[in-house]
C-alpha cells in the first residue's frame, strides 16, 4: 500500500513512524513533511491547503490511502476531495470537521444534545459582547474566537477591563482574522484537564489511552499558552470510573449528536475535558489527533494503526480490537527560545544520534534539512518521547535523551509529568484505564 500523510508537524511524524510498523504499508509520502520526516517518508513540497495539487500528486503516484493530520485541511474538505477522487482517507469530512473549526457550532451542539460543557453566550458584535460582560459579577471569564486560531483564540480575562480589551482584540482589532467574526463568552471552569482521543467510524467509538497536555510555555504552568510543551499518557486523574462516565455522558452522545445533525464523524475525535467538581465537562473538541498528544498515545498503541485507520474509513471499527500496551509515555517538546512569540530559525541541530536510546523516539516538528544535517525551522522543533513501564522511567528517558540534543536557543520545560507523578504518588503502580 502507498499511504500519503498530509501535514508537517510532530503529530504527523508520530503517525508516520507508527504506519511504518504496518506490514501492509510499503511506501509513505508526506506533503510537505519536514526535515526529520524526510528520513522516514518521501516528502514533496506541496502546501497541505492546496488540495488540487495534493489530489493530483496522490493520483499520479498511485496512492491507496490518505491520512490528513492538521485541522485546517480537514476543515477545507481534504478528506472529501480524496474520497471524491477515489482515494479512501482517514479523517472527518468538512461537515464533521466543524466540530473543531467553529466553536459556535460545537457549543450549540453540546447545548442541543445536553452534553456537559461550560455555560456560554454567543455574540456577533463587540458592543453586544461588552454589554453582556458588563452585567457579569464573576471573573475570570473565558473569551473564544469562533474559528480556527492556531490554538491561540482563547483569552482568560481576570476582570472587566481585561474582558473588554479581549473582546476588542478578537472582534475589533481582529487579531485572529475572520475567526473573530463571532465570539463565545463562557464560564470559567476549574479542575484537572484531560485529553482523550478516540477512533470513531460514526457507529463505534474507541477511546485511546488518556493523556495530559502542558499548554503553558513555562514551568509551573506559567506564561502564555502554546500548542503544547509536553504530554504524558495515561493521565492519572482520569480514573476508570471517570472513563466510564465520560463514555456515557460525553463520548457516545457526541457521536450520536453528529449523526443526528447529518454530519457523521469518522476519524480521530479529540475530547479536551475538564474534570470539575460537578463532573467532567467538554472544554473543546478537535477533529484530529492532538499535538503533542499523538506523540505519547501512538507509541503506546499495540494494534496496527493502518488496520485501524482502514477500518474507520470503511466503517468496520466494531470488527477490530484496539489495544494499548501497559506502561506510560512522556513527551517533552524542545522549542526555539522565544516561542510562542518571535524566535529565530536556521540553527543547526546536533546530538540527534545521542537521542537514539532504547524506548525513546524523537519526533520532528520544526526541522529542515540543510546540507548533511538538520536545522531548526519552527517554534516547536522536536518532541522527545520516552516509553517505559512506569511514568517515572518514561519521564527520565525523555529527559536523558534531551540532554544530548542541542541547538542555539533551545528551550524546554523541566517539569513535564511532575503533576501526574505527584497525583500517582510517585512510584505507585498504575491503576488507570488504557
Ligand atoms: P482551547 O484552545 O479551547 O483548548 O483552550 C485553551 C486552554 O484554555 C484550555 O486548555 C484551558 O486550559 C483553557 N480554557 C478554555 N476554556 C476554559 C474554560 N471554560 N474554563 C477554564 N479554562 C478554560
Ligand atoms: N495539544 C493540544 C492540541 O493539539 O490541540
Amino acid at each position: 500500500m502507498k499511504v500519503l500523510v498530509l501535514g508537517s508537524g510532530g503529530r504527523e511524524h508520530a503517525i508516520i513512524k507508527k504506519l511504518q510498523e504496518s506490514p501492509e504499508v510499503d511506501t509513505i509520502y508526506a506533503l510537505p513533511g519536514n526535515g526529520g520526516i524526510s528520513y522516514d517518508a518521501h516528502c514533496e513540497n506541496i502546501n497541505p491547503l492546496d488540495l488540487d495539487q495534493a489530489v493530483v500528486f496522490a493520483l499520479k503516484n498511485g496512492v491507496n490511502f490518505a491520512v490528513v493530520g492538521p485541522d485546517d485541511p480537514l476543515a477545507k474538505g481534504a478528506v472529501d476531495r480524496f474520497v471524491d477522487a477515489g482515494i479512501p482517507a482517514f479523517g472527518p469530512n468538512a461537515a464533521a470537521a466543524s466540530i473543531e473549526s467553529s466553536k459556535v457550532f460545537a457549543k450549540n451542539l453540546m447545548k442541543k444534545y445536553k452534553i456537559p460543557t461550560a455555560q456560554y453566550e454567543i455574540f456577533d458584535s463587540a458592543d453586544s459582547a461588552i454589554s453582556y460582560i458588563e452585567t457579569m459579577d464573576r471573573f475570570p471569564v473565558v473569551l473564544k474566537a469562533d474559528g480556527l486560531a492556531l490554538g491561540k483564540g482563547v483569552i482568560i480575562a481576570g476582570n472587566l477591563a481585561e474582558a473588554r480589551e479581549g473582546v476588542h482584540r478578537i472582534m475589533t482589532e481582529r487579531v485572529f482574522g475572520d475567526s473573530g467574526n463571532r465570539i463565545v463568552i463562557e464560564e470559567y471552569l476549574t479542575g484537572p484537564e484531560v485529553s482523550v482521543l478516540a477512533f470513531t467510524d460514526s457507529k463505534t467509538l474507541v477511546p485511546m489511552v488518556s493523556s495530559m497536555d502542558h499548554k503553558r510555555v513555562f514551568d509551573g504552568d506559567l506564561g502564555p499558552n502554546t500548542g503544547g510543551m509536553g504530554t504524558v499518557a495515561p493521565n492519572p486523574f482520569y480514573t476508570e470510573a471517570m472513563a466510564a462516565r465520560c463514555m456515557e455522558e460525553i463520548f457516545l452522545p457526541t457521536m450520536a449528536a453528529m449523526n443526528a445533525e447529518g454530519r457523521p464523524f469518522k476519524g480521530c475525535l479529540y475530547f479536551g475535558l475538564m474534570l470539575t467538581e460537578t463532573g467532567p465537562k467538554v472544554i473543546e473538541y478537535n477533529c484530529r489527533f492532538g499535538d503533542p498528544e499523538a506523540q505519547v498515545v501512538l507509541p503506546l498503541l499495540e494494534t496496527d494503526l493502518f488496520t485501524i485507520m482502514k477500518a474507520v474509513a470503511e466503517e468496520r471499527l466494531s470488527e477490530i480490537s484496539v489495544t494499548f500496551r501497559k506502561g506510560a509515555a512522556c513527551c517533552v517538546i524542545a522549542a526555539s527560545g522565544g516561542y510562542p512569540g518571535t524566535y529565530e530559525k536556521g540553527f543547526p541541530i546536533s546530538g540527534l544520534e545521542k537521542g537514539q536510546l532504547p524506548g525513546v523516539s524523537v519526533f520532528h516538528a520544526g526541522t529542515k534539512r540543510s546540507g548533511e544535517g538538520l536545522v531548526t525551522a519552527g517554534g516547536r522543533v522536536l518532541g522527545v518521547t520516552g516509553v517505559a513501564d512506569t511514568l517515572r522511567e518514561a519521564v527520565n528517558k525523555a529527559y536523558d535523551a534531551l540532554k544530548g540534543i542541542e541547538f542555539e536557543d533551545m528551550y524546554y520545560r523541566k517539569d513535564i509529568g511532575m503533576k501526574a507523578l505527584l497525583e500517582i504518588n510517585d512510584e505507585e503502580v498504575w491503576g488507570v484505564p488504557r
